[in-house]
């Protein structure tokens, strides 16, 4: 048996020959750089979204950095984050030369706002909340906290296109958030690749120029200090293409997640995330389905050796657990959360059979003991 957690080759291979002849097509139009391909498809994703500006970028942390700089963020600034992200989040802050202050997870592994409260000093300007999993984190409270203390809200919604709360979507919150294109993302490209959504004109027209070399694209002038983050066009007709069929692919991830708790109900050992409709304030787009598991170590070794392939998010650490980093902080929850964390094959390549072979085993794990 082989159920590996994400196969590569076969999201090429499924699409092979379509990808081929957007190369062919762009290639042989040299629309390499910022062409029309990049630009149809960054409007479709802002309508999608509903934001007035969505812009192509190299990668969602770039993105992120951006965002934090356009919204005024400078060195010494504090900018709280939740500790289960990936180190990305905690990077873009760092870039500036502003603290990045994490907060601990919620029982949904989502920000756990009274600990972001509790995280806030005179320093702070920012909060910068995970979209995880395809999650959006309860934004009414976190807006209401950033409304009572003035701070910028920078959505980390690197893993959340299309999530909804209170059917507003991922990266419409703040001042902006970005998305990420990474292949396994559930839409991703040949490489790197983000997008940063913003309903602000002037954030948008600061990202626009940062991104390109500090260029005013209006007058070629550079106006201000930039670096060279763009979207590249052919990774954006690529896209363009997959997003064709990305309501197809959510109700594909919705069911998977749906058939999981379906078949994991009952197991005592695990915390299954929330199921798809499972209240009416999420839309939830299931980039991953991670579970809390007992013994977490031993099923992982157990499904391995099966042939099961699953992982532990940012290899089973937060971001304040990687000593090098120097960010000190004691998060109790979080730390569990993490020793107890695995996300299970969610992809659009398992078959429905496959996903109760993998419920199948972890509970013959748990009935084995
Ligand atoms: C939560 C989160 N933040 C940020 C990133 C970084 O995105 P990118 O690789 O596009 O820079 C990722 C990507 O894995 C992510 O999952």
């Amino acid at each position: 048996m082989n159920i590996p957690f994400f196969n590569y080759p076969a999201h090429f291979n499924a699409h092979e020959e379509a990808f081929v002849a957007i190369f062919r097509d762009i290639g042989r139009r040299g629309a390499f750089i910022m062409q029309q391909d990049l630009r149809s498809f960054e409007a479709r994703i802002a309508e999608y979204c509903g934001v007035k500006h969505a812009l192509g970028v190299g990668n969602a942390t770039d993105g992120l950095e951006m965002l934090l700089k356009a919204g005024g963020i400078e060195p010494g600034d504090e900018v709280i984050f939740c500790a289960h992200t990936m180190v990305a989040t905690a990077g873009a802050i760092h870039a500036l030369g502003a603290v990045p202050v994490p907060c601990e997870t919620g029982p949904d592994h989502m920000m756990d706002v009274d600990s972001a409260r509790a995280a806030i000093t005179g320093k702070t300007r920012a909060i910068m909340p995970t979209q995880l999993n395809g999650r959006v984190c309860d934004m009414d409270a976190i807006q209401a906290l950033a409304a009572e203390h003035d701070l910028l809200i920078v959505e980390d919604s690197a893993q959340g296109l299309g999530a909804k709360f209170k059917g507003r979507s991922a990266g419409s919150f703040g001042v902006g958030g970005c998305i990420s294109f990474y292949p396994a993302k559930n839409l991703g490209c040949l490489g790197d690749g983000g997008m940063v959504l913003t309903n602000d004109s002037e954030i948008y027209h600061h990202i626009l120029c940062q991104r390109d070399h500090g260029r005013d694209p209006e007058t070629g002038d550079v106006v201000i200090w930039g670096r060279n983050s763009r979207l590249d066009n052919i990774q954006a007709g690529i896209l363009d293409y997959l997003f064709d069929d990305y309501d197809g692919i959510i109700s594909r991830r919705r069911h998977i997640a749906a058939l999981y708790d379906e078949y994991l109900q009952g197991v005592g050992e695990l915390v299954r995330p929330p199921a798809p409709g499972a209240d009416e304030l999420h839309f939830d787009v299931f980039q991953n389905y991670e579970i809390e598991a007992e013994r977490r170590d031993e099923l992982k070794s157990f499904l391995a050796q099966r042939g099961i392939g699953t992982l532990m998010q940012w290899g089973g650490k937060a971001v304040h657990e990687f000593p090098n980093l120097g960010i000190t902080a004691s998060l109790p929850f979080t730390e569990r959360t993490m020793r107890r964390s695995l996300m299970l094959p969610l992809n659009m390549t398992i078959t429905d059979e496959q996903v109760g072979i993998v419920s199948q085993s972890v509970k013959e794990f748990y009935a084995n003991d």
